[in-house]
């Protein structure tokens, strides 16, 4: 066994007492006597060899430091220095402790090559299993990667390299969260960033790059911001353990601030060290970070991180773990966790670039879109037509309110009433600012010319029904998630089964204004109505003086191989609400389009919007009413939908009850006992194909219409593959997420669909 020289002879073989709940930190430390310490080369800004060392002074001061964290509860091992490796007194970098792993470090800089064997002896001494890191690996041992908050927060570039944290990652089962630091003065994590318990941490952001300083402001809910000269003075290279923190320098105002946190900051003398550039914490190797470390606080902001470094690299040889597929969590996720609020569980994808049917992530990687913006991107992404459109307006004017005229809107209202043979529009912005248009038109109509008494207005609605998330929608919609806890409720509207012929009739009377029906229900999982529904539909409204009120926000516009979803059954209505697809993917842009008889009732003051109408959306809407009018798009959704469809409905999947759609619009639902839709989609963006799960067994694939026939089988086979139908690779041609490891966990939380 090493010996263990100086110091403490009593508390070598004392039991550790139990580490500090909720901290960071562990109490048993590992250290190295300074005896052959001295600055002979220089491998960092701090370190001058023009400056010497007093290795006297040196000595005493890393005893009372010993001294120091003892009193305040640790237990301190030693390890026995060794000459020629003056840096081994700095433990921190030895490697990454957690539990009975240890890391050994790979240092950058060979001067320090030399101190690894002598920290693997001690550890296989001491019972650990020693996991060393692929050879050109490089990882500067825990002053880079400090446990916090349930995950390991890895620091590189300066000295680590961000490809290490991978491996490192898997062999000790962390969560980890890579911050790129930029400043040379803070070459290691544990110089900008240390935590203090479970939620605080000090931190200086300045050491960090953008996305750094982002991440760890996701990360710190309560951060203690170092100033130049607190960071400079080593501050944040602290230890802390219970609630003493030993610091190589405190101001008063962080003593301050550590006081009011219940904190007690010790300030003991380590300068001989600083002019190596290390300070308390790196003279110092926490042996007692136990994996658990790593399952705590999940309802932190760390906790819901669950950050996998894989995709940044690592041992491509290295097995598979076991997970859904999903690429690493990128950054932008921990913001929008952090900071925006709860109301979607997005599939973990960051798409930062776009074009036609395919998305691509930071990293490079490419995603089929096969949710298309819940039909916005009908088009695709970035259709040159559409953008050049909206470019050429943006040199003109964006914006005008309705105050004023503007030389778009008029000709936008002409092509759109000829696109629908209608004769007015009222232009506004988002698909429920539409529906709700289209309901104030009926109500009103309903008592100007149908002549219903006041405030007996009534529209029939439909089961399973989504118009959008106002009050009033929501309140005549059956979801409980997407209802429950919004009301007092909006009056006024009857529910019938949807596709029922029968119950419609039966729920018309006369204050019966409208009746509002999606032709397809796309939320409710591309549900079709019985043929002849829509049919029949007009012809009862018909009956009874009845406006109906289609909603084509997400059928219209090609997505199911005719212009209208309604066209397929000649059933023309009295209204139509469309929305998304007719922004071209760029803008909010939705319309109520209608006759004079009906849209005649709007007077100027009882209804509007501020960016209803406005120049750029409109010049956009002009653009695409123009790629409509080709039937183009018409003809793409309704060859490659049918022949998507079938060859799906054809693969025999595994745990599929029902293949449905129409055109480019096509809802897959999977038994109930098998494996719910949102793992699939999960595991569908691992094989790069992005979809979305409604209701728990349904799937939606509805790329846009710009989608070509070989992408299409790139999904066929992903999905597949997924489903368990096809076991091989498939025909890949992109680059696709299916090339990436790694994954973690994703939060089943009930969410918004769209
Ligand atoms: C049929 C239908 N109506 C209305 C809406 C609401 O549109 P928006 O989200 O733009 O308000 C949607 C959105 O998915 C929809 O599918």
């Amino acid at each position: 066994m090493t010996p263990q020289p100086n110091l403490s002879p009593a508390l070598r073989d004392a039991p550790s007492p139990a580490p500090a709940l909720g901290a960071s930190w562990g109490r048993h430390y590992l250290m190295c006597p300074p005896d052959y310490f001295d600055v002979v080369y220089s491998i960092n800004p701090w370190m001058s060899t023009a400056v010497p060392v007093d290795r006297r002074r040196a000595g005493s001061q890393w005893e009372l430091l010993v001294a120091t964290l003892e009193d305040a509860g640790a237990e301190v091992s030693i390890l026995e220095p060794r000459p020629g490796l003056p840096d081994m007194v700095f433990t921190a970098n030895a490697g990454v402790v957690v539990g009975e792993k240890f890391v050994p470090a790979a240092m950058r800089h060979p001067e320090r090559q030399g101190e690894r064997l002598h920290f693997e002896a001690w550890f296989s001494e001491h019972g650990h299993s020693i996991e060393a890191l692929e050879v050109g690996a490089v990882q500067e041992g825990a002053g880079d990667a400090l446990p916090f908050g349930g995950t390991l927060v890895a620091g590189y570039r300066t000295r680590s390299s961000v490809e290490a944290y991978a491996e490192l990652s898997r062999r000790l089962g962390t969560p980890t969260v890579a911050i790129e630091l930029s400043d040379p003065r803070y070459y290691h994590l544990d110089l900008s960033f240390c935590p203090l318990d479970g939620k605080r941490a000090m931190v200086v952001p300045s050491a960090w790059t953008e996305e750094g300083r982002s991440l760890v402001s996701a990360l710190v809910p309560e951060p203690l911001v170092l100033r130049p000269e607190e960071a400079a003075a080593f501050c944040a290279n602290s230890v802390v353990i219970g609630q003493t923190v030993t610091m190589p320098a405190c101001s008063s105002r962080v003593k301050r601030r550590l006081e009011s946190w219940g904190y007690e900051p010790v300030v003991v003398d380590v300068s001989e060290f600083l002019k190596a550039g290390g300070g308390v914490r790196c003279l110092t190797l926490a042996l007692d970070v136990s994996p658990e470390t790593f399952d705590e606080a999940p309802g932190s902001a760390a906790g819901r991180l669950t950050a996998s470094v894989g995709a940044l690299g690592g041992d491509p040889a290295a097995p598979e773990p076991e997970a859904s597929g999903l690429p690493a969590a990128d950054p932008a996720i921990a913001l929008a966790d952090r900071y925006g609020a709860r109301n979607y569980a997005s599939l973990p994808v960051v798409i930062a670039r776009a074009e036609g049917a395919w998305v691509y992530d930071r990293d490079g990687r490419a995603y089929l879109d096969a949710l298309a913006g819940y039909s916005a991107l009908n088009f695709g992404h970035r259709h040159p037509a559409l953008v050049a459109a909206a470019k050429q307006q943006l040199d003109q004017v964006t914006l005008t309110s309705r105050a004023f005229h503007n030389d778009q809107l008029g000709p936008f209202c002409r092509e759109l009433t000829e696109l629908c043979g209608k004769e007015r529009v009222v232009p506004m912005n988002t698909g429920a600012e539409a529906v709700e248009t289209a309901l104030k038109a009926a109500r009103k109509w309903g008592y100007e010319v149908k002549g219903v008494p006041p405030e007996r207005a009534t529209v029939v609605v439909c089961e399973g029904n989504f118009h959008g998330r106002t009050i009033t929608i929501v309140s005549f919609s059956d979801d409980p998630a997407a209802r429950e806890g919004f009301g007092p409720y909006t009056p006024g509207f009857r529910r019938v089964p949807y596709g029922d012929v029968d119950a419609l009739r039966a729920a018309f009377d006369d204050d019966v204004v409208a009746f509002l029906v999606e032709p397809i229900q796309g939320e409710a999982g591309v549900v079709l109505p019985p043929e002849g529904y829509l049919r029949a539909a007009r012809k009862l409204c018909d009956e009874h003086g009845i406006l109906m009120i289609a909603d084509e926000i997400q059928s219209g516009l090609a997505r199911t191989g005719r212009t209208f979803a309604c066209d397929h059954e000649d059933a023309e209505p009295d209204m139509y609400v469309l929305g998304k697809a007719l922004g071209g993917g760029i803008v909010p842009l939705s319309a109520v389009v209608a006759d004079e008889e009906i849209l005649g009732v709007f007077r100027p003051g009882d209804h509007g919007s501020t960016f209803g109408g406005n120049p750029l959306a409109c010049a956009v809407g002009r653009e695409v009413i123009r790629l409509l009018s080709t039937g183009e798009y018409q003809e793409r959704a309704t060859r490659l939908g049918d022949g998507f469809r079938l060859a799906l409905a054809g693969s025999d999947l595994p745990g599929v009850k029902e293949v449905r759609g129409k055109g480019l619009w096509i809802g897959v639902e999977l038994h109930a006992d098998g494996p719910s839709a949102r793992s699939v989609c999960e595991r569908l963006v691992g094989e790069g194909v992005l979809s979305k799960d409604t209701h728990e067994t349904t799937f939606r694939l509805a790329p846009p219409l710009v989608v070509e026939q070989e992408d299409l089988d790139f999904a066929l086979h992903a999905v597949r593959r997924v489903l368990g139908a096809d076991s091989g690779s498939g025909a890949l041609k992109r680059q696709s997420a299916a090339t990436t490891d790694a994954l973690l966990v994703t939060t089943p939380t009930p969410t918004a669909t769209t």
